[in-house]
């Protein structure tokens, strides 16, 4: 599913919200790729779209109370979050980002 254009996404470490499908999708570009992930943090439901995202460490922070997360595995680096965050593969064509939600 089409999820944004390349160009939402213009600098290293660009984060996006966005819908796919309903489900709340996050975009981030680090290092010349673009990630997906769940828009949700795992710890209290908030945008992590809103958050910050470290192209060095590959992760972003929430801003409600700063969990992080690895945003290749959705693995959490830091808490008061403890559970994953879905990740979802991207796919870039055409200057389009594709999305699968599955
Ligand atoms: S809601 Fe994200 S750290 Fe609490």
């Amino acid at each position: 599913m089409k999820a944004a254009a390349l160009s939402d996404l213009p600098e290293e470490g660009a984060v996006l919200g966005t819908e796919v499908e309903g489900r709340r999708v996050a975009l981030a570009r680090v290092d010349g790729e673009v990630y997906a992930f769940a828009d949700n943090c795992s710890h209290r439901d908030f945008p992590l779209s809103v958050g910050e995202v470290d192209p060095v460490s590959c992760t972003v922070t929430c801003e409600w109370h700063g969990a992080a997360f690895d945003i290749r595995t959705g693995e959490p680096t830091c808490p008061p979050a403890f559970r994953p965050i879905a990740v979802y593969a991207v796919k870039v064509e055409d200057s389009e980002v594709w999305v699968e939600l599955a």
